[in-house]
């Protein structure tokens, strides 16, 4: 992955360089990590995780559907690696990438994906009912409270009747944790207060649905390991949090009293106590029905 593979054209929402990093700089943006090459490789690494070693790419009762025609959002898609599997997979559906950063990768993008950018947290600028399964992965860093009960409304507005939602959260909580990786996620926790959104979001999504109205709730728990203790999954996920934590370092240090040196020297006692602790860290994958 080069920086040249990723389209940069304009969009309304601003970006600024901080600490070498490009984030988000706009009023109704809450997202606290970078919109950069560096972070596209990232996701790139964490979606072959994801893929090929945790949960797959995705649980929903969706493959006759998918395999006849569907149509399918995916919300905040960043690259759209995610999109771009499932379109190649899916040749007969229409896949919609939307992000509010033109971080897409187009190089050898199937005809059937397509990207678009736009603010998902004030709203879907989609007809009623006009898609089949309709997925949202890892934006516990990026909508308040309110911006996620506003997206979990609107993708019922946008499904079709009976059609799939699909979401997939990160608990920003470390299991055995110790006084390094408490530190982390106390600090995240921290940044994310400062704009409104939870870092236990993931623990609520079930009765949100509920609340919703939506039918066939089904939930399911994965605890991730961090280091070589865990195997292949544990070596990648370390490697995937080797590349975040720096990443979101850049907003905590900013949102909260951490200073950058001792952000910096509790992440190196971090990576030793992974493997001396076997850290996991847990997601929740909630997939229900209209
Ligand atoms: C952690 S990344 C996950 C990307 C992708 N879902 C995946 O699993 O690889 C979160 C993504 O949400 C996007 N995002 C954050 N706030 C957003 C908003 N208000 N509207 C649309 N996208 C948003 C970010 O730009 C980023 O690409």
């Amino acid at each position: 992955m080069t920086a040249e593979n990723i389209t940069h054209t304009t969009c309304e929402i601003a970006f600024e360089l901080k600490n070498g990093r490009l984030l988000a700089n706009n009023q109704d943006v809450a997202y606290i990590l970078p919109s950069d090459a560096i972070e596209v490789a990232r996701l790139q690494l964490n979606h072959n995780l994801w893929k090929n070693l945790v949960g797959g790419l995705y649980k929903s009762d969706m493959h006759d559907k998918l395999t006849q025609g569907a149509r399918v959002l995916d919300i905040g898609c960043g690259p759209g690696w995610w999109t771009l599997d499932m379109a190649r997979l899916y040749p007969n559906s229409e896949f919609i990438g939307i992000d509010m950063a033109d971080v897409f990768y187009t190089q050898d993008k199937p005809a059937n994906a397509s990207f678009k950018i736009m603010n998902a947290g004030t709203g879907m600028d989609f007809e009623d009912a006009s898609f089949d399964f309709v997925f949202q992965r890892f934006l516990v860093m990026g909508f308040p409270t309110e911006q996620y009960l506003l997206s979990i409304k609107e993708m019922k507005r946008i499904l079709k009747p009976e059609g799939s939602i699909e979401l997939l959260e990160l608990v920003n909580h470390y299991n055995n944790a110790g006084p390094a990786f408490k530190n982390i996620s106390d600090w995240i926790n921290q940044a994310l207060e400062a704009r409104h959104m939870d870092s236990f979001i993931a623990d609520k999504i079930s009765t949100y649905l509920l609340d919703a109205d939506y039918v066939n709730i089904q939930d399911i728990t994965y605890n991730v390991p961090i280091g070589s203790w865990g195997g292949e999954p544990g070596e990648m996920f370390l490697a995937v949090q080797k590349m975040a934590l720096p990443a979101v370092k850049v907003m905590v240090t900013e949102l909260t009293e951490v200073t950058s040196e001792e952000y910096d020297k509790n992440l190196e006692l971090a990576f030793k106590e992974a493997d001396e602790r076997q850290i996991s860290t847990r997601f929740r994958l909630i997939y229900a029905t209209k």
